[in-house]
């Protein structure tokens, strides 16, 4: 009884991993060699992938194996001497198809598992526009392009961006769009106040991925700068490139402050309208524009409530 009910399971969770969307063919599992007889090209370059791994270790069930584990059974194709109908050809393939192809092996790596509702993933972007399994330039990750050339190909004016003056240098290497990017999207990060996209990473802690690399920006700070914690570094900065300095949203700084602090009378933003003066600051003097002369540690302060020091 035990047994029976041990394979009626095992079919019914197979059946259940393997979406019939997924276009299995019928027949059975013949081996990848047998698919080397016909596909000598992919075969002999196939021992260098990643996904030969399960050749190579012999412990993986036949639909988890080799060719077949993502074109599915071939003794059909085999006997019919190839053709599209008779295999999982991904070129026929609808992109839902493809994902859940994918995704019944790589559903696991937390990276991936908000991927179903990714701006990619809704735009049916989906694994094989990004990756080539038997074609691909690169040899980390099995990119289809360079990563850059890759998000360029889809996103131009971006390229733009990161050839304007100030800019993070993505086009020379240093900083990679994924250091920001998750291209299989998240779990909305908890500092994204806005509706916006959910594809950019959020590092440790659920926290901005600029912080990864600026960690003297990490705080905790005594004083916070309440902009900094709660709108986040783009409530200041354009993350790209920019022809102002330090890829600031505006070219004068005085501009980006005095888009929050614009409470005439005082800089509190209690008050909207435009403001000439303030108590403590004699705008008409062009030496109070320079905010940043004085308001040093803008980003937060251990010592000043005014990040003068
Ligand atoms: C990880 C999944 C995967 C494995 C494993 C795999 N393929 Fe593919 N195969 C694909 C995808 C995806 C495509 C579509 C083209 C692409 O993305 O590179 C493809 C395309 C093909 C094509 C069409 C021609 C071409 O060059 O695109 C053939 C033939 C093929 N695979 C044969 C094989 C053989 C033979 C093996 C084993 C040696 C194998 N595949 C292993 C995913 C896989
Ligand atoms: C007897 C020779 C033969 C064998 C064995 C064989 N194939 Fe094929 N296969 C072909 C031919 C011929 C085509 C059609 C070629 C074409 O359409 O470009 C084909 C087409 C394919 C395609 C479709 C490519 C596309 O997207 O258009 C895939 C995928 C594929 N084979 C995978 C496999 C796999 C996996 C195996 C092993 C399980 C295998 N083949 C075994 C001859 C064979
Ligand atoms: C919009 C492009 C894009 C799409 C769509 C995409 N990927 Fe990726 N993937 C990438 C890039 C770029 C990397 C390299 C990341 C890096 O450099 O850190 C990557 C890395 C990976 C890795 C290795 C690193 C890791 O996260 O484990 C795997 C595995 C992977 N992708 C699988 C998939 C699968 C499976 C799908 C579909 C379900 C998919 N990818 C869809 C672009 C994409
Ligand atoms: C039968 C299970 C299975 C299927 C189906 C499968 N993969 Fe994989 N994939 C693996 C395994 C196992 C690895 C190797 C992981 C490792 O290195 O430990 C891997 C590795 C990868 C990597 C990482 C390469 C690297 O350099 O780290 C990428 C990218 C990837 N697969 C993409 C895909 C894509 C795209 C598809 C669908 C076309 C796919 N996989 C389908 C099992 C699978
Ligand atoms: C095959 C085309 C394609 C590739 C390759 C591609 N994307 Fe996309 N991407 C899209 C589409 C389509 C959308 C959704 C529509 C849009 O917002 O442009 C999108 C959306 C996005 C968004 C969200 C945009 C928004 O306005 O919310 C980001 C961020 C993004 N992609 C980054 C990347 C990165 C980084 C890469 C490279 C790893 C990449 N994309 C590769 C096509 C692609
Ligand atoms: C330094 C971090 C960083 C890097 C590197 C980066 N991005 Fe972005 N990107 C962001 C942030 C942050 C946003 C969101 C801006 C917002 O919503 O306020 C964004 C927005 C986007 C958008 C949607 C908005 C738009 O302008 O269309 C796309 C598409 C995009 N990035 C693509 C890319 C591509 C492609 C690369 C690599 C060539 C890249 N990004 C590199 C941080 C980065
Ligand atoms: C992968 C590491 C990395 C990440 C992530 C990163 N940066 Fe940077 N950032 C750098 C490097 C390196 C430089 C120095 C620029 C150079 O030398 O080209 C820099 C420079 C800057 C500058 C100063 C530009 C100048 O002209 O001096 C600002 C502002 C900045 N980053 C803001 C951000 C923001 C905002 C984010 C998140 C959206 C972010 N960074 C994410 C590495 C990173
Ligand atoms: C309230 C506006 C504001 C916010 C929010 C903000 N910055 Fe800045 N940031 C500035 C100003 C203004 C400068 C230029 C300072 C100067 O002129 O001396 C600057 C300069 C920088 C620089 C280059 C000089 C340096 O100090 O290293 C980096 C890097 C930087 N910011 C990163 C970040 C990061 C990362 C975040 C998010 C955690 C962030 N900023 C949030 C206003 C802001
Ligand atoms: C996105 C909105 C925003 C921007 C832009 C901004 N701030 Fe602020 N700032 C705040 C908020 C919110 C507070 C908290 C005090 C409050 O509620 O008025 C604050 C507090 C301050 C304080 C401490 C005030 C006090 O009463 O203790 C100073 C000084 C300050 N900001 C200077 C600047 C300077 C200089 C700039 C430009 C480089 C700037 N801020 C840009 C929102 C902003
Ligand atoms: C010459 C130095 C200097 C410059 C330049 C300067 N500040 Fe100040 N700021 C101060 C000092 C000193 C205080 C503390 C005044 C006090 O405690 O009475 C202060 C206080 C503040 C406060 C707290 C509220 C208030 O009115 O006292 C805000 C907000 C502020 N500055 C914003 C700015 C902005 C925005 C700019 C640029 C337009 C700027 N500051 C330029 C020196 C400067």
């Amino acid at each position: 009884m035990k047994s029976i009910c041990l394979i009626a399971c095992t079919l019914l969770f197979a059946a259940a991993a393997f979406p019939q969307t997924a276009t299995q063919p019928p027949g059975q599992y013949i081996g990848s060699d047998k698919c080397g007889l016909c596909h000598t090209e992919i075969y002999a370059e196939f021992y260098k992938n990643p996904h030969y791994k399960s050749i190579a270790s012999g412990r993986e069930t036949p639909d988890k194996t080799g060719c077949e584990g993502c074109h599915g059974p071939g003794s059909d194709h085999m006997a019919a001497g190839g053709g599209q109908a008779t295999i999982r050809a991904f070129s026929q393939m609808t992109p839902t198809q493809v994902l859940d192809t994918c995704l019944s092996c790589h559903s696991k790596d937390m990276s991936r598992a908000n991927i179903r509702r990714s701006a990619h993933t809704e735009a049916d972007i989906v694994c094989t526009n990004c990756h080539s399994v038997h074609h691909s330039s690169t040899p980390k990750f099995l990119l289809a392009k360079k990563q850059t050339e890759l998000c360029y190909g889809c996103h131009a004016p971006i390229r733009a961006q990161f050839d304007m003056p100030v800019k993070h240098r993505v086009n020379e290497g240093v900083v990679q769009c994924t250091d920001c990017h998750n291209p299989h999207g998240n779990f909305a990060p908890s500092w994204r106040t806005g509706s916006g996209s959910n594809l950019v990473t959020a590092s440790h802690d659920n926290e901005e991925p600029c912080l990864k690399c600026h960690v003297d920006k990490r705080g905790p700070f005594v004083y916070e700068h309440a902009s900094v914690r709660v709108e986040g570094c783009s409530a200041c900065h354009i993350p790209h490139g920019s022809t102002n300095a330090k890829l600031l949203k505006r070219p004068v700084v005085f501009t980006v402050c005095l888009e929050c602090h614009n409470g005439a009378g005082t800089f509190g933003r209690e008050n909207q309208g435009i403001v000439i003066q303030s108590a403590s600051h004699n705008m008409l003097d062009p030496k109070y524009q320079q905010c940043t002369l004085c308001h040093v540690r803008i980003h937060g302060s251990n010592s000043d409530p005014r990040f003068l020091r």
